[in-house]
């Protein structure tokens, strides 16, 4: 007769599966759930922190190992699930309107901002997130372009409605204006835009809220940081010095204003920009180096067609680092909300 299998058995074996990012093991962690012995069938889910983890199936494997060898054990069913940690982070006036609120920076414009954003938010979406995007480039906005959405829908009880698209929610000062119409803002207004995109937009529950941010380092990041808690910021820059100078400035100033900064992008590598240094800076000033994403043709059409490239049939080597890019920046910003939810609260009331 086969020994009995237990619960304490299974998961004795499985606390001793670390999570890699998150240094601990599974059963510590909390994230096995739904744990059920029928004669030799062990069944289980395993919750991650979120549901682009670049490591689910390092995880899912290890845990199906540990819990095969078992005595007794002849079948391991195990279900992939997420819940993302809320960052409690206490910064800001308002409540923000996601778990998580990345932003997205650079110090110099037209290197791939709002194209990043879009893809990293679709890539968000495919995996299972609940995601928004905000374009919060108020001057230029271009999101609406790049998504294939140019209306919202009527607002209800004065809240405006996101677009939806590619099970991404979307706001931007581009549905709110005409088209080729001039924006001009002075730092109240744009204060109180930046602020309004936040509070009366409708956004329901969301995992991460993406904010593609203008160029430079003028009064929205500004108005940004002081509105809301950011989990972090990403900072793109292309790979060649003049650039880098300039995502330097950004990234200072991030700091200064104590945003955690989640990494750096390298956009556009390749024989025209060349290659590196987005890591090189990265090296540098000592922050994780998310990858590098080469020049492609197909990067620039399908941004002007509407069709993010991620959601795209296409399978090519952009796609493929826009992917791994999203993984990366979802698994930092949850091993940021664990930190933060671990450290002692501060009561600013
Ligand atoms: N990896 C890439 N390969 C080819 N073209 C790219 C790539 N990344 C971005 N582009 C193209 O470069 C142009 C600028 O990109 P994008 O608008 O995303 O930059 P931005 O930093 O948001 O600009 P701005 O500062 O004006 O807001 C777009 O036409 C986009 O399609
Ligand atoms: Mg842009």
């Amino acid at each position: 007769m086969s020994p009995k299998i237990t619960s304490k058995s299974i998961l004795s074996a499985l606390s001793k599966v670390q999570e890699p990012e998150l240094h601990k093991d599974l059963v510590s962690l909390n994230m096995i759930r739904d744990l059920e012995i029928k004669n030799d069938t062990v069944s289980f889910t395993i919750v991650l922190t979120t549901p682009a983890c670049p490591l689910k199936a390092t995880i899912e494997m290890a845990a199906r190992e540990a819990v095969i060898s078992v005595a007794g054990v002849k079948s391991v069913e195990i279900k992939m699930d997420a819940n993302v940690p809320v960052d409690s982070k206490i910064r800001g006036q308002l409540q923000p309107p996601a778990r998580n609120v990345i932003a997205v920076a650079s110090g110099k414009g037209g290197v791939g901002k709002s194209t990043i954003s879009v893809n990293l938010a679709v890539a968000l979406a495919i995996a299972g997130g609940r995601v928004g995007l905000l374009d919060a480039d108020i001057y230029g906005p271009n999101i609406p372009m790049m998504m294939g959405v140019h209306e919202i829908p009527e607002p209800v009880k004065n809240k405006l409605i996101p677009a939806v698209a590619f099970g991404v929610k979307l706001m931007s000062m581009g549905f709110l204006v005409k088209p080729g119409q001039p924006l001009i803002w002075r730092g109240p207004m744009l204060n109180s835009a930046i602020r309004q995109f936040l509070s009366d937009v409708e956004w329901g529950e969301l995992d991460y809220l993406i904010i593609d941010l203008p160029p430079g380092t003028g009064d929205v990041p500004l108005s940004l940081v002081q509105a809301l808690p950011l989990s972090g910021v990403i900072i793109v820059t292309l790979p060649q010095a003049v650039s880098l100078e300039d995502a330097s400035r950004g990234l200072e100033m991030f700091r200064t204003l104590e945003v955690p900064i989640l990494g750096i992008i390298e956009n556009m590598r390749g024989d025209f920009f060349g290659s590196g240094g987005g890591e090189d800076l990265a090296r540098i000033v000592k922050v994780p180096f998310l990858g590098a994403i080469p020049m492609e043709q197909s990067v620039r059409i399908s941004s002007d067609t509407g069709v993010p490239i991620v959601a795209s049939q296409l399978n090519s080597a952009a796609v493929q680092s826009l992917i791994s890019i999203a993984e990366q920046v979802a698994a930092r910003v949850s091993v940021i909300a664990l930190e933060q939810n671990n450290a002692p609260k501060i009561n600013l009331a």
